[in-house]
């Protein structure tokens, strides 16, 4: 069984404009110790999707079906206690603005004395030396005279590391990071994703890494979830995605982030707008951005199909190329078949041959009798 398994899942905000579907049946599993990469652009719907996990979403918006398993344990439907202790204990985030999820008016080290002593059972004391040992863990240096001070203290890259400090702080069994690099520069970037992965090979814990730069979920995850309007159109093993993509979002990615083989060649970013998810289209969302669409693809949604081992992705790209392979194979069967039947016809061993003399003496015969009837 795996840890966190999401079964189709859907969820909207319901807005005076209307349903927003902000989610369109995603799915995926999460084991111990793994880290799973959700990766998109802008708006399609990363947030929402661990959001409704944690059920954490804005009022307006309500998981309208599928499933979440935490452990075994259905979480749809599960109740506010329940949740709390999932917050609390078992899922913890760090969101993309640090500044947002910190307050402003109170010390780095009562927030997280705070943290600990509401999702631990450690009292204050124990609190207080743990926070510090978390500190010290995401090296923030001196962290005794760093617990006094206030979040605007600290620059930009410190504080997304107190974020994570706090999120480990409650020791949970999956770590939810979104987008928790973007604000940073590249440096800071590669350093928190190193810290990150430091922390999970000592904690064991599971992470799940949101980002819009597929860029960045190269060398961290196991598994990838490519999302594109609130679905996942392409899901498999790093490998398979970047080396077999099978999705024509994905593969427009791919050739949007700079690689070592694409030095010195222009990278090409994927022109045109993301797609409107109260008026989703009937066919495949991506269709109207392109360069592969058939016409089937503008009135028929294609379903998501395994594409080999746990790789998946829904496209009609596949469906064609497999109806291809079919009639190239079943070509070769009827060419092997004609050829097994020529060799049947033929004896096997022809070592000589009377064809020439038969035939000669067959027109001898004729001759003689067209002779023999003139006279
Ligand atoms: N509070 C909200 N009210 C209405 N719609 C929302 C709200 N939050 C998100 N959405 C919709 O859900 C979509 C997905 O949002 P989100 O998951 O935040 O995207 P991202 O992939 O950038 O994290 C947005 O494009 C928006 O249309
Ligand atoms: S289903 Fe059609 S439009 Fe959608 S990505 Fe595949 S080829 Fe493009
Ligand atoms: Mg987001």
């Amino acid at each position: 069984m795996a840890l966190l398994e999401v079964k189709d899942l859907h969820t909207s905000f319901f807005t005076d404009a209307g349903e927003v579907k902000a989610v369109n049946g995603v799915s995926f599993n999460l084991d111990r110790g793994q880290t799973l990469g959700i990766v998109g652009e802008s708006g399609s719907g990363k947030s929402v999707t661990v959001y409704s996990i944690m059920q954490i979403l804005a009022p307006a918006g309500k998981i309208v079906s599928g499933s979440v398993k935490l452990d075994g344990q259905e979480l749809v439907g599960a109740g506010e206690k329940v949740m709390r202790d999932v917050r609390g204990n078992k899922i913890s985030i760090i969101f993309q603005d640090p500044m947002t999820s910190l307050n402003p008016t109170y010390t780095i080290g009562h927030q997280l004395i705070e943290a600990i002593t509401l999702h631990t059972s450690r009292n204050r004391q124990q609190a207080w030396e743990r926070a510090v040992e978390m500190l010290r863990l995401v090296n923030i240096n001196d962290p005794e005279k760093r617990m006094k001070q206030y979040p605007f203290e600290f620059s930009g890259g410190m504080r997304q590391r107190i974020m994570i400090a706090m999120a480990l702080a409650c020791e949970p069994d999956i770590l939810v990071a979104d987008e928790p690099t973007t604000a940073l520069d590249v440096t800071i970037q590669a350093q928190i994703l190193e810290l990150m992965q430091k922390l999970q090979k000592e904690m064991g814990m599971a992470i799940i890494m949101i980002t819009h730069d597929l860029g960045v979920v190269a060398q961290l995850c196991d598994e990838i979830v490519v999302m594109y309007a609130g679905s996942y159109c392409e899901r498999g093993t790093a490998e398979d995605i970047f080396y077999n993509p099978k999705h024509e979002y994905t593969k427009g990615l791919l050739r949007s982030i700079p690689t070592t083989g694409s030095r010195g060649q222009k990278l090409q970013p994927i022109t045109g707008t993301p797609i409107d998810l109260l008026n989703l289209p009937e066919g495949c969302p991506f269709a109207p951005r392109c360069d592969a669409a058939m016409k089937i693809c503008i009135h028929k949604a294609p379903e998501n199909m395994p594409v080999g081992g746990i790789h998946k992705a829904s496209c009609w790209m596949n469906v064609k190329a497999q109806m291809e392979a079919d009639l190239a194979a079943a070509e070769a069967a009827r060419e092997a078949e004609r050829a097994e039947a020529a060799r049947r016809a033929t004896p096997a061993g022809i070592v000589d041959d009377i064809t020439r003399e038969v035939e000669a003496e067959l027109a001898a015969e004729a001759k003689a009798h067209a002779e023999g009837g003139e006279a």
